[in-house]
Parts: structure tokens; sequence; C-alpha cells
């Protein structure tokens, strides 16, 4: 065995500083969290989605006229694409959502000519249509696992309003045709848009570090965004509230798991150890949906879960547990609560890929060896 006894491993890279980053600072200590130095709550309570991705993009919130132009802009691209619709259709009906999103993604890929990433221009261009295409590809993907038409996207409306009236139609019964439900679901994407280097962001680093494209920066970093450990969490929280179905039964429900050492999904944080930042606005967003959306049970689960996991273990839920129920309630299917994230988390693996790009270094970490010492090989005969 190698002699590893001096050398200290960060396992998970926990604690590790991988470089600066200006577009969002977390701050445990205080359970908080700025976007290029906005407090997040209040971007939440006053800004679009738009102007929170400006923001990321740019350093600084729009004036009106700038937002007008990257609106103009950014819906420019809302136009629906024969081959890709023609490839999400030719998709496995029973394959994951995810699946679909980082399939699209790759398509488009193959449709630009740029075959390694160019400067920042290039980056904002595909940002954009990133933006437009994958409300489109997600929208399109839930239609047709529900034998429904495509619904054609809207150029006047909001990235959350089109998201909405493309998934769920324009009827009156559409939280597209509802105000608050749209604003709801907004600052749900405003929250999901950036959190520094979470395993995703992290991931579409490292691509960029390589000079590779940010299409494969975006394709790795919704592989990494689906495991439940990051943001698959959002669908594993609704997949056990479902099953635990009665709030009254939640205590227990958790209390077994925890006797069985499982982890409690929506639960934890490799950073905030005293809770989650985020948390405080979608839990009054979830609230608001809840009542206006017969959820006092869901509601019920959350409170009793939330409070069963404190007495035991004090470990707080994170933005995912609020935005399960959140998205349930809107009438999302589960499974595409994990796609919802990918929408709103192009901002800022977008303004990551730029940062790392203008900046770079490869990243390549070192391994400490811990298998056999080096030997003979022993030619086939003999072995
Ligand atoms: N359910 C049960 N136990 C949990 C837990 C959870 N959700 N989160 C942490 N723990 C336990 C760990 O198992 C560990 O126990 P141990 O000391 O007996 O081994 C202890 O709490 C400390 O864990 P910690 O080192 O703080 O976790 P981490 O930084 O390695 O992991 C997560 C962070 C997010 C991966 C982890 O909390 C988790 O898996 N949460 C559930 C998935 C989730 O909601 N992900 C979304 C994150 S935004």
């Amino acid at each position: 065995m190698s002699d590893n006894t001096n050398i200290e491993v960060r396992k998970g890279l926990y604690g590790v500083i991988a470089d600066y980053t200006a577009v969002s600072k977390v701050m445990p200590e205080t359970n908080s969290l700025t976007y290029r130095g906005y407090a997040v709550q209040d971007l939440v309570a006053e800004c679009s989605f738009e102007e929170v991705f400006y923001l990321l993009w740019n350093g600084e919130l729009p004036n009106e006229e700038q937002l007008a132009e990257f609106n103009r802009r950014g819906r420019s691209y809302r136009k629906l694409d024969a081959g890709l619709i023609a490839l999400i259709h030719s998709l496995p009906l029973d394959c994951h959502p995810m699946d679909v999103m980082r399939t699209a993604v790759s398509y488009m890929g193959t449709k630009d000519s740029e075959h390694f990433t160019p400067d920042a221009d290039h980056i904002t261009h595909v940002g954009h249509n990133l933006l437009a295409q994958l409300p489109m590809v997600l929208a399109m993907d839930i239609r047709r696992r529900q034998g429904l038409d495509i619904v054609a996207p809207d150029p006047d409306k909001s990235v959350a309003h089109n998201l909405l009236s493309m998934v769920f139609g324009n009827g009156p019964e559409s939280p597209a045709s509802n105000p608050d439900d749209v604003r709801d679901f907004e600052k749900s994407l405003i929250l999901y848009a950036e959190h520094s280097f979470n395993a995703s962001t992290f991931t579409s680093r490292v691509i960029t570090s390589t000079r590779s494209d940010v299409y494969s920066a975006i394709t790795g970093a919704i592989g990494a965004l689906k495991g439940p450990l990051h943001g698959g969490a959002n669908e594993f929280v609704m997949h056990t509230m479902l099953e635990i179905d009665d709030p009254e039964k939640a205590a227990d429900w958790v209390n077994n798991a925890l006797d069985n050492k499982d982890l409690i999904m929506g639960f934890g944080h490799r950073v905030y150890k005293k809770g989650d930042s985020r948390v405080p606005s979608m839990e009054a967003s979830f609230r608001d949906l809840a009542e206006r959306h017969d959820g006092a049970k869901w509601v019920a689960m959350y409170e009793n879960m939330r409070d069963a996991m404190d007495a035991r273990t004090g470990i707080k839920p994170n933005l995912d547990f609020p935005a399960g129920p959140a998205y349930h309630l809107l009438g999302f299917p589960v499974d595409f609560f994990t796609p919802l994230f990918v929408v709103a988390r192009i901002a800022g693996w977008t303004a990551h890929i730029v940062e790392q790009y203008n900046d770079n270094s490869l990243i390549r970490p070192l391994s400490a060896y811990n298998g056999p010492e080096q030997r003979q090989v022993t030619p086939l005969a003999a072995r």
C-alpha cells in the first residue's frame, strides 16, 4: 500500500475553495445568499425572473430600456424547431424527463457551428437560445405523455407565464390564467436561478475549463442536477409526501426512516447547517399556493415532517422541501420538478461559464493513490 499518512484528502471537496466567483455569495453563518450583492429575498420581492437573469449575466440590474432589449432578443428565440419536436416525440414515453432535457441540449449543440467555447457573446446567444427552447421542450414533453398537442409559445409573455401556458394551456383553470400563480411560480425560478459552486455549476465549470463548448457544459450540468442529492431532491420530496399521504403519519414516517439510517430528501445542505436562506421565500409562496388550491393537507405534511426532523436531528429543510409541494399544487407532474429547476438554473450556469471562460485554469485535481504497490506483469499463459 502507498503511504498516504501525511496527505489530507477532502472527500467530496468538503470545505475546499476552488476559485473566486462574483456571481453569488452563500453565507452559512447568517443563512443568507446574495446574487451580485443583492439579497435573494429582496430580488424575489421586487424583481421579475428576467431582471434577475440579466443581473446574473451582466452584474447590474437592468433599467427599463435594457430589460426591454433583453426581452426582445430573448423572446425572438421562441421558435418551434421541427427537428427538436421530432426528436422529443421519438424518445421513450417512460424515460425520465431529465433525460429528455439533457438530450435536447445535446441535440441543440449539434446544430451550432461553434465547436469550442468562443467568447462571451456566443455564450449569451446560447443562454438566450436555451432559455427560449427548454421551457418548450419541457412543455412538449409533459403534453406528449398526456396525449395533448403542443401549445405554441407566446412572444408577449414572461418566461414564467409562457412556460405555464405552454404546459397547462390558457383556459380559466390554468395557472397561466391566474396572475398570483404565475408570480409564485416566477419566485421559485428566481430562487433556483443560482447558488455558487454547487455540483451542477461546478460540473459546468469543469467542462468549460477544458475549453469545450457551452452545450457540452450545460449537458453535463443537467446530468449532475438530476441526482437526488442535488436537484433531483425536489421530485423525491413529493414522492415521499405522496407515499406518507396522511400528515398525522408524517412524524412516525420520519422517525422510522431515521431509525433505518435513510436519507430524507429535502433536508440538509453541504454549506448551510443552520437553515437554507431560500426556504422562507419559497415557503411563503407554497403557503400562498396552498390557500388558493386547497392544499392544507400538504402544509400540514410539510410542518409535521419539518418538526419531526428538527426534534430528532436539528437538520433543517432546504429549498427543495417547500418547492416540491408548491410545484405539485401548480399541477406539474412530479417527475418534471427537476426539469423546472433546469430552466431556472440556466441563468446561473451560463453566468459561471462566462466567468470561467474569462479567467480560465484547467480544473484538474490530484488524488491520493491507495491501490496495490507497483508490480510486475505476468504473461497471460503464466497467470
Ligand atoms: N436525512 C437524514 N440524514 C441526513 C440528511 C437527511 N436529509 N442530511 C444529512 N444527514 C445526516 C448525514 O447522514 C450525516 O450523518 P452521520 O454523521 O451519521 O453520517 C449527518 O447528517 C451530517 O451530514 P453532512 O455531512 O452535513 O451532509 P453532507 O454535507 O455530506 O450532505 C446533503 C449534504 C445535501 C447531500 C445531505 O444533507 C442530503 O443527502 N440531503 C438529502 C438530499 C437533498 O435534499 N438534497 C438537496 C440539497 S439542496
